[in-house]
């Protein structure tokens, strides 16, 4: 009988998404290393957690399809810049600029860009500090270049933007501006109430 799949190319796939996974592996690493620190000489961990997740191929074939690209694996690489992602919770939203401020400063680490969110939420409400880098991966044979998505948010940003996603996924239909109106405000009291725990961190700080 035929095969359904042609062999050579689903290894191809299996071998992409592998290399994203080595990616994320390195900058899981990497992090859990600048958190130790941190506490070591701060008494205290910026990262709340990290989440992580290698998109599957029928996402990234979907993701192609959707931007209008041929499907090939040349492609997935040079077009999407999400295929490793990692989501990074930290406590004070100050501490998303330290991170994002520690991670720039890596000799082997390529900011490719940024989007800040929180400057600059979304017209939703969304908030995040979204950042596209790439990093070295050091096979047996070769080294790659690998795009890594590193989403940096507050805990109660993190509340939003999962509950959001929970609400709106897959509705396809316009949302009315009342209900709209709504979200976004609930993310304005979400960055008030950030504001607030900032400043009583702050605060105390003084007596320490
Ligand atoms: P994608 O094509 O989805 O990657 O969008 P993009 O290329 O414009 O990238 P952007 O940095 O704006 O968003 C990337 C990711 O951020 C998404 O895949 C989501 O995980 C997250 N995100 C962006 N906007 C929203 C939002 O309005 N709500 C929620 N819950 N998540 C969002
Ligand atoms: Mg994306």
């Amino acid at each position: 009988m035929e095969p359904t799949v042609n062999t050579k190319d689903a290894n191809g796939w299996k071998n992409l998404t592998m290399i994203y996974r080595f990616a994320l592996k390195e900058v899981d690493t990497k992090l859990n290393i600048l958190n130790e620190e941190f506490q070591f000489f701060h008494y205290r961990n910026p990262i709340e957690h990290i989440k992580s997740r290698v998109k599957t191929k029928e996402s990234i074939i979907d993701k192609l399809i959707r931007k209008g690209y041929e499907v090939t694996i040349e492609n997935a690489r040079e077009y999407i810049h999400d295929i490793a992602g990692i989501r990074i919770i930290c406590s004070f939203t100050s501490d998303i600029y330290v991170i994002y401020e520690l991670i720039k400063s890596q000799s082997d680490v390529k900011l490719i860009e940024v989007k800040d969110y929180i400057k600059n939420p979304k017209p939703n409400g969304y908030q995040s500090l979204h950042l596209i880098v790439e990093i070295p991966v050091f096979l047996s044979d070769r080294s790659e270049h690998v795009k890594v998505e590193i989403q940096i948010r507050t805990i109660a940003m993190d509340f939003w933007a999962s509950l959001e996603h929970k609400i709106f996924y897959k509705f396809n239909k316009a949302i009315p501006s009342e209900i709209t109106q709504q979200l976004k405000e609930c993310a304005e009291d979400i960055a008030h109430l950030d504001q607030k725990m900032l400043f009583i961190k702050n605060e105390i700080e003084q007596y320490k």
